[in-house]
C-alpha cells in the first residue's frame, strides 16, 4: 500500500479504552462506580497511554439493562453523580488530550421515559413513537405466555433477543408494544419523522457539550421490516432477520449523518452479525454515507455460542482467525472495524480466548493480537490487568436480566432442571463476568468501594490488581502501554496503524503467525494460542528468509534480539510467547 492511498482518521491512530461506570471506580461508598471515581482515575488512563474513552450509558435510567433503559437523555443517572461532575470529566479528559465518545442508546427507551409513558396513554404527540400493534386471535395456537386478554396472543411470534416474547401487553392503551430486549425496553418506532427528529435534537444537545463522537447502540435494529409478519411460530432468528437490518436501517443514518454526525466524530456503530450478513457489511462501513467511522460486529465473539446461554460452546483457532481475517478483507478496500475479545457484554477474555493457568502470558498475547491487527483497539476496563471470569456458584449471584432470564425461564418449561446442571456453561458465558468490578488493589472490595459491592469481587484481586501490577515491570499493564504506544511510534506507528494484513497459518490448530506491511516495512507476528509449546512453521515463501528480523516486542524474555527471519523458521515458542519482529522488507 502507498502513502496515497491511504485514509488518515485520527479514529484510526487511537486507542479507546470503554468504561462500565457501574464498576469502575465508587467514591461514595454506596457500592455502585460513579463519574468522579472515573475522574480521579483519569492519570491511571493517561498514564496507560488511552486516547478516547468510550462512557457505558450514563443516563438517567430505571436500570433494568444497567442504564441501556434511558429514561431521561439529558440527565445524569443519580448513582452516578450529576452533570456537573460528567462535566469535570470531560474537561480532565480534554485537558490530558483524551476524548470521550458516549453511548447513543436509541433502539429503544425504557418504558420510564417520558415518550412512552405519554405514548401509553395515546397522546397525540408521543402516540406513534412506538411500535404499537393489536393482538391477534389465538385461533387455537398454544400461547404461553400470560399476558393480555384471553384467546389473544401477540401481533407474531417474534422473540426477544433477552429470551421470552418479544411483545408486551399494555394494560392503559390496551395493545401490545414491541421490545427486542427487555420488556421495560420498549423499541422506538423510527419510521415515525418525530422520533428521528427527537433523537438528532438530543445528539445534537450533546455535541454542543463539546463531546467526540457515539458508539451507537443496537443500531441495525433501527430499520425493521414492512407490515411485521405474524405468524406465531415465528423463531428467534426470524425476529433478527425481520426486525433488524432492513435497509430502512441507511435512510435513517444517512439523515443522522446530514444532520448531526457529519464532523471530525469517532463513530462506532454495533452491528450484531446474525443480523447483518456479510454482503450488507458494506452499507454500513460507507463512512461518507452512514457516518459510521467503525463497525463493533460480533462475529468472533460468537463463534462459541449455541442457541442458549446455558449451551456450552467451543471455538476453535482456525474458526476464529477465519472470521477475523474475513473483517480484515471486507474492510480492505473501505471501512474499518473496532478490534476486541471482550467488553460489558462479553466474558473476560483470558479465560476464554487465552488460559487462566498462563493468565499473565496469555492476556499479554491477546493484547499482541488486538494492537497489531488493522482496525482500531478497545481496551475493555480490566482487560489491561489480565483480570479473568468470576467463580459464579449460584444464579442468585448474577445481576444481569441477560443471564437470569433465559435460565429462569429453562427451569420453569422443565428444559433444565436445576442451575446446577447448567452452572459450567452459564458462568463462561455470562456477560456479569465482564461486570464485576474493576480490581485496584488487594485490600477490601479490591479499592473498588467502600461499601457493599453491587456484584461480586473476583477472589483473585489478591494477585491481580492495578497496584500491584503498576509495580511489576513484567505485568500485563506494562506490556499493554507499551502496545498502546507502539500506535505512536515514529519508526512503526504508521505500519501498525495502516499496514496491510497478510494471515500465514490459517488453518494451524495453535499458531497464528501473520505479517503487516506499509511501504517497504514490515511487522512479523508470531503467536502460540496453546498451554504447550508449538514449533513455528513458517512458510518459505511468505517472507524474505534472509531479511533482518528485529525483535519490537515479546511476552518472553528472549536472548538475541536481532536475527533473520530464516531463523525463526523451527524456532519452538513457549506456552502463549507472542513475537513482534520488524522486518526490513526491502
Ligand atoms: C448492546 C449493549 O452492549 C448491551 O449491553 C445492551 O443490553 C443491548 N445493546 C441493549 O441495549
Amino acid at each position: 500500500m502507498i502513502e496515497s492511498e491511504i485514509e488518515r482518521r485520527w479514529w484510526k491512530e487511537a486507542v479507546v479504552y470503554q468504561i462500565y461506570p457501574r464498576s469502575f471506580n465508587d467514591t461514595d461508598g454506596d457500592g455502585v462506580g460513579d463519574l468522579p471515581g472515573i475522574v480521579e482515575k483519569v492519570d491511571y488512563l493517561d498514564d496507560l497511554g488511552i486516547d478516547v474513552v468510550w462512557l457505558n450509558p450514563v443516563y438517567e435510567s430505571p436500570n433494568a439493562d444497567n442504564g441501556y433503559d434511558v429514561s431521561d437523555y439529558r440527565a445524569i443517572m443519580d448513582e452516578f453523580g450529576g452533570m456537573a461532575d460528567w462535566e469535570e470529566l470531560l474537561d480532565e479528559l480534554h485537558e490530558r488530550d483524551m476524548r470521550l465518545i458516549m453511548d447513543l442508546v436509541v433502539n429503544h427507551t425504557s418504558d420510564e421515559h417520558e415518550w412512552f409513558v405519554r405514548s401509553r396513554e395515546d397522546d397525540p404527540e408521543y402516540g406513534e413513537f412506538y411500535w404499537w400493534r393489536e393482538g391477534v386471535d389465538s385461533g387455537g395456537v398454544e400461547w404461553t405466555s400470560e399476558e393480555g386478554p384471553d384467546g389473544e396472543a401477540p401481533p407474531n411470534g417474534w422473540q426477544s433477543i433477552f429470551g421470552g416474547p418479544a411483545w408486551a401487553y399494555d394494560e392503559t392503551r390496551e395493545a401490545w408494544y414491541l421490545h427486542l430486549f427487555d420488556r421495560k425496553q420498549p423499541d422506538l418506532h423510527w419510521r415515525n419523522p418525530a422520533v428521528r427528529e427527537a433523537i438528532y435534537e438530543m445528539m445534537e444537545w450533546w455535541l454542543e457539550k463539546g463531546i467526540d463522537g457515539f458508539r451507537l447502540d443496537a443500531i441495525a435494529h433501527l430499520g425493521k421490516e414492512e407490515g411485521l409478519p405474524t405468524d406465531l411460530d415465528e423463531p428467534m432468528n426470524g425476529t433478527m432477520k425481520h426486525a433488524g437490518n432492513d435497509p430502512r436501517v441507511h435512510e435513517y443514518l444517512t439523515e443522522m449523518n446530514e444532520r448531526v454526525l457529519s464532523r471530525e466524530l469517532l463513530t462506532v456503530g454495533e452491528v450484531g452479525t446474525s443480523t447483518v450478513p456479510d454482503e450488507d457489511a458494506h452499507a454500513y462501513l460507507d463512512h461518507e454515507r452512514d457516518g459510521l467511522s467503525m463497525l463493533v460486529h460480533f462475529e468472533h465473539v460468537n463463534i462459541d455460542r449455541e442457541d442458549s446461554i446455558y449451551e456450552p460452546g467451543e471455538w476453535t483457532l482456525p474458526e476464529l482467525k477465519s472470521v477475523l481475517d474475513r473483517w480484515d478483507g471486507l474492510t480492505e478496500e473501505e471501512g474499518w472495524v473496532a478490534q476486541y475479545l471482550s467488553n460489558h457484554d462479553q466474558p473476560r477474555q483470558v479465560s476464554r480466548f487465552g488460559s487462566e493457568t498462563y493468565r499473565r502470558e496469555s492476556a499479554k498475547l491477546l493484547g499482541t493480537l488486538l494492537h497489531t491487527l488493522r482496525g482500531t483497539p478497545f481496551v475493555y476496563q480490566g482487560e489491561e490487568l489480565g483480570m479473568t471470569n468470576y467463580p459464579w456458584t449460584s444464579l442468585s449471584e448474577f445481576e444481569d436480566v441477560a443471564t437470569r432470564n433465559p435460565v429462569e425461564r429453562a427451569i420453569e418449561r422443565g428444559d433444565v432442571e436445576s442451575f446446577e446442571e447448567v452452572r459450567e456453561a452459564v458462568a463462561a458465558e455470562s456477560r456479569d463476568n465482564g461486570r464485576t468490578p474493576v480490581q485496584w488493589t488487594d485490600g477490601e472490595n479490591a479499592g473498588f468501594t467502600d461499601g457493599e459491592p453491587w456484584i461480586g469481587i473476583n477472589p483473585d484481586k489478591e494477585t491481580v490488581n492495578a497496584a500491584a501490577a503498576r509495580e511489576d515491570p513484567d505485568s500485563v499493564w506494562h506490556y499493554y502501554r507499551e502496545l498502546i504506544s507502539l500506535r505512536s511510534d515514529d519508526e512503526v506507528g504508521d505500519l501498525i496503524v495502516y499496514g496491510e494484513y497478510e494471515q500465514l497459518t490459517p488453518e494451524h490448530e495453535s499458531l497464528w503467525i501473520y505479517t503487516r506491511t506499509f511501504e517497504g516495512e514490515r511487522l512479523l507476528v508470531a503467536l502460540n494460542f496453546s498451554d504447550g509449546r508449538t514449533t513455528i512453521d513458517l512458510p518459505t515463501n511468505a517472507v524474505d528468509a534472509g531479511a533482518t528480523a528485529d525483535l519490537l516486542l515479546a511476552n518472553y524474555a528472549i536472548e538475541g534480539a536481532v536475527t533473520a527471519v530464516g531463523d525463526l523458521a523451527d524456532l519452538v515458542l513457549r506456552p502463549w510467547e507472542a513475537r513482534v519482529y520488524h522486518v526490513d522488507a526491502e
